[in-house]
């Protein structure tokens, strides 16, 4: 059986993606954040009956400290890891025009160091010709900045930057690990209707989580950045 574990499994894409991971069979790793109370941490399982059960783990990508708890307890499992999906991420500036320094960091904190930190402590425990996948945003293509409707020029500036430095993550970590086979990509999910993406977005976190997977199954070069099968610009 593969194992995938996938951050920020709470809500919205997360949670969609543990679903549909334990489905196809996946034995699944998750983790939490203030999400906590939903799935039952104590048993390490969730709690609903009839939901399929994952091993859950929290952390917080703000915190080096829980980083490197939630990074060894897993290590402590003694399970190797097939695909790591860095899913959880925050938008804290959507309503600004201009960058706000305090959320900058913030943003950064979560969405760029905390994943990078985390996935440099676990990449040990992923098997050979396994993948990572960095959940990033079309937010954060260079090529589309300012091109694109729905991401206004100037808008939500410290979501943008920190996305567009997981995509360079994705890019560096991919020519590191080529000689262990292990693939590394970064997602666009699509404009998702979750917490963050908000209620007037274009499609259900399950179709995002059917789009992710999809990249997950498929032929791929390493390297890539994606939207289900068709390639994103950088
Ligand atoms: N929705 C969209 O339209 C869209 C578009 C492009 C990209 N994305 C990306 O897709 C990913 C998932 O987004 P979503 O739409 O599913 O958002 P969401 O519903 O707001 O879920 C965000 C997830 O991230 C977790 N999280 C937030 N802060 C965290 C922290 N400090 N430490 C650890 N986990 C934390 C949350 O955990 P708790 O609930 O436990 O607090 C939650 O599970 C994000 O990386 C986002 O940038 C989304």
């Amino acid at each position: 059986m593969k194992t995938v574990l996938i951050t920020g499994v709470s809500k919205g894409i997360g949670e969609a993606l543990r679903l549909k991971f334990t489905k196809e069979g996946f034995d699944v790793l998750g983790t939490v954040y203030t999400g906590v109370g939903k799935i039952n941490t104590e048993t390490g399982t969730e709690s609903c009956d009839g939901v399929p059960k994952a091993k859950i783990f929290e952390l917080d990508l703000s915190s080096p400290e829980s980083i490197e708890r939630c990074a060894n307890e897993i290590i402590e499992t003694g399970t190797k890891i097939d695909i790591l999906i860095n899913n959880a991420g925050a938008l804290f500036d959507e309503d600004d025009t201009s960058v706000i320094v305090d959320k900058l960091r913030k943003t950064l904190e979560v969405n760029l160091v905390g994943p990078i930190d985390f996935t440099e402590r676990l990449i040990s425990q992923i098997n050979s010709g396994g993948q990572i996948i960095n959940i990033s945003s079309s937010a954060g293509s260079l090529e589309k900045a300012g091109r694109v409707e729905s991401h206004y020029p100037y808008h939500y500036p410290s979501y943008k930057i920190s996305k567009a430095g997981l995509n360079m993550y994705t890019c560096t970590l991919a020519q590191r690990l080529k000689k262990s086979d292990i693939i590394v990509s970064s997602v666009h999910p699509g404009w998702v209707r979750t917490d963050l993406g908000g209620p007037e977005a274009d499609i259900t976190a399950e179709e995002a989580a059917l789009g992710i997977y999809s990249v997950v199954v498929s032929d791929k070069e390493t390297g890539g950045f994606w939207f289900g099968k068709e390639r994103m610009p950088w």
